[in-house]
């Protein structure tokens, strides 16, 4: 199966784009969860906006799906000011970056996601602006070449990335806010399926909301996605209400289990414990035997079955867990009672 197809893929594609921005929450007291993360950044937001100053630049790290630009979009809301939105592949030249900075207006926000991907040169124009909110130029070649410094207004950079650790020590330091945003709870991600069921006119009961969350890995974007296939089955095969029956039909037609594995998760604890014993056996070799890549599977797939305990890493390579054998049904030999 394609990647982009998958139901519970974490990763903006083109079928969250006509309802994801619609139920993307405006202010920080409609977002949902992530209590760690809101709680210090109103103390910043309120900090900065009582000085009367640019809020510092916000790294966001985690997995995807989590609501990084939405965090984005309600930091520029709450402090008034615009919000750029790009990403580091896009960002191919220099002169790519200087017009984005150079565009800004006094206090706003820009939102890089996928920073650890922007390319060494276009780093280096972004370390003076962040620091001295400057813009260094050359002009001419050889011996005649000179550089010039051009001013910018202040403003935030909020930077997004899955992988903290791939990015520069540099740019990392530069950030005076680091949040580490964490996989929702089946509750957290039930309140926020209650609320997208509100505006978008579905009719959902709580535990058709709770059946949604807890298969929708840790993840808003997939229970709001689930939701809407959800209200699907429930109109053509139901009452048109989503209820805990109607919603585990819908769950079990799309062959995503009860906890929300679908069948590449499943292949790739199937494949670890079948052909190497359980593991430890090392990213590669699984990514190879799977057929996806190693990053792939490290930034999307790892996380929520680690979460659930069914994945360790460990120093020799990924372990499955004897709670993986149970949920698969497969017998643990490891942990077989001898008499
Ligand atoms: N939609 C996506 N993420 C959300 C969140 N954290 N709170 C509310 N709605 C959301």
């Amino acid at each position: 199966m394609d990647f982009e197809e998958r139901i519970v893929a974490p990763d903006m594609t083109s079928m969250d784009n006509d309802i994801e921005v619609s139920l993307r929450p405006k202010v920080l007291t409609d977002y949902i969860g992530q209590e760690k993360a809101k709680e210090n950044l109103e103390v910043y937001i309120k900090a900065a906006l009582s000085r009367g100053e640019a809020l510092d630049h916000v790294l966001l790290y985690g997995p995807p799906g989590l609501g990084k630009t939405t965090l984005a979009g309600i930091i520029a809301n709450e402090m008034n000011v615009n919000l750029r939105v790009t990403s580091g592949p896009a960002i191919e030249k220099q002169g790519d970056l200087a017009a984005l900075l150079t565009n800004l207006n006094e206090g706003d926000v820009l939102f890089i996601d996928e920073i650890h991907r922007l390319n060494r040169s276009v780093e280096e124009v972004l370390y003076p602006a962040m620091e001295d909110n400057a813009l260094d130029i050359i002009i001419g070649k050889g011996p005649s070449a000179r550089s010039i410094r051009l001013d910018l207004p202040k403003f935030t950079l909020v930077g997004a990335t899955t992988r903290a650790g791939q990015l520069s020590a540099p740019l990392r330091d530069r950030f005076g806010v680091i949040l580490r945003l964490e996989l929702y709870t089946p509750e957290e991600l039930a309140q926020i399926v209650t609320r997208s069921a509100g505006i978008l006119g579905i009719d959902i009961e709580k535990y058709g909301a709770l059946e949604i969350a807890s298969r929708s890995r840790g993840t808003p974007r997939i229970a709001n996605r689930l939701l809407k296939r959800a209200r699907d089955f429930a109109q053509i095969r139901g009452n048109g209400v989503i209820d805990e029956d109607s919603a585990d039909y819908a769950l079990d037609k799309m062959e995503i289990d009860n906890l929300g594995l679908d069948n590449i998760d499943r292949l790739l604890l199937e494949t670890m414990i079948k052909s190497y014993n359980g593991g430890p056996v090392g990213l590669e070799t699984i990514a190879a035997a799977i057929g996806e890549e190693a990053i792939t599977i490290e930034d999307v797939y790892e996380p929520y079955l680690m979460q659930i305990g069914f994945l360790g890493r460990t120093p020799r390579g990924r372990v499955a867990t004897p709670a993986a054998y149970e949920h698969l049904g497969i017998i643990n030999p490891n942990t077989q009672m001898t008499f």
